[in-house]
């Protein structure tokens, strides 16, 4: 796909989540993630004024939705009272050109800790389950419905992951991902805006809003732990998204 049409569909992309403005993509390496001390180029997603890029000669508009800009918005966020407990933000990690976007629900104690979603339990789970279809952990990109720990582990408000969603719809913008793995059920309900459980969506392929990026949902690893003779629905899951993912 040549350049132009990459930029073209993802404007395309944030027009359709209702997000105004874009920047181009960078150009990274596969496994390379923001570190805390990287320059800062948008502080502001709600910014007004428009930034140019000066070395290409593309005056970008309003809203700057590169990598560096967005996970500084997200590092400070107090749009909602998960920021008050928090010990950090958990961004997202992994692969920004990856194809596999995995959606999870909200930060654990573990990934509250380190910064890094999916690192706990749960997290050692899901890795073997990418392996087990052929996939490292850094092929893929991992992200959560909130970016910040709900105290005592409860589940994320509808307010709370409404005040986060402008994060993800941003990050889905940028890693453009071929198809989205929903885990569990705050993630299958909250991008499917759907009050189904995650026993009937499961198994089926849906689509992610305007993008109609495909979507398949599946249990939460959380859930597989407590519940490890789901496992064989959570594998044939993972097949049909390979599946739909090769015949795209
Ligand atoms: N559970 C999730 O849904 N996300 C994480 O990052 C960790 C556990």
């Amino acid at each position: 796909m040549g350049q132009a049409q990459t930029e073209q569909q993802r404007r395309q992309y944030l027009e359709a989540m209702g997000i105004q403005s874009w920047s181009l993509r960078q150009s990274q390496s596969a496994d390379e993630t923001l570190t805390s001390t990287e320059t800062v180029v948008s502080p502001t997603i709600q910014a007004e004024s428009a930034a140019p890029v000066a070395e290409k000669g593309i005056e970008l508009p309003a809203v700057v939705t590169d990598w560096a800009g967005l996970q500084a918005e997200v590092s400070v966020c107090s749009r909602c009272e998960l920021s008050q407990h928090r010990q950090q933000t958990v961004f997202g990690s992994g692969n920004r050109n990856a194809d596999w976007l995995i959606i999870g629900e909200a930060p654990g104690a573990e990934e509250d800790a380190q910064g890094e979603p999916f690192v706990g339990p749960s997290g050692k789970l899901l890795n073997q389950m990418l392996l087990a279809i052929g996939l490292k952990r850094e092929d893929v990109y991992i992200a959560n419905i909130v970016k910040c720990r709900p105290a005592d582990d409860r589940d994320p408000r509808v307010a709370e992951a409404a005040a986060c969603e402008i994060y993800l719809k941003q990050q889905i913008a940028l890693i453009q991902p071929k198809l989205i793995f929903a885990v569990g059920r705050i993630a299958a309900q909250n991008l499917l805006k759907s009050d189904q459980k995650v026993g009937d969506m499961r198994g089926q392929r849906f689509e992610y809003g305007e993008t109609k990026i495909p979507l398949v949902v599946s249990y939460h690893p959380a859930y597989l732990l407590r519940m490890p003779s789901a496992k064989r629905k959570a594998w044939q899951d993972l097949l049909l998204a390979r599946q739909i993912l090769n015949n795209e």
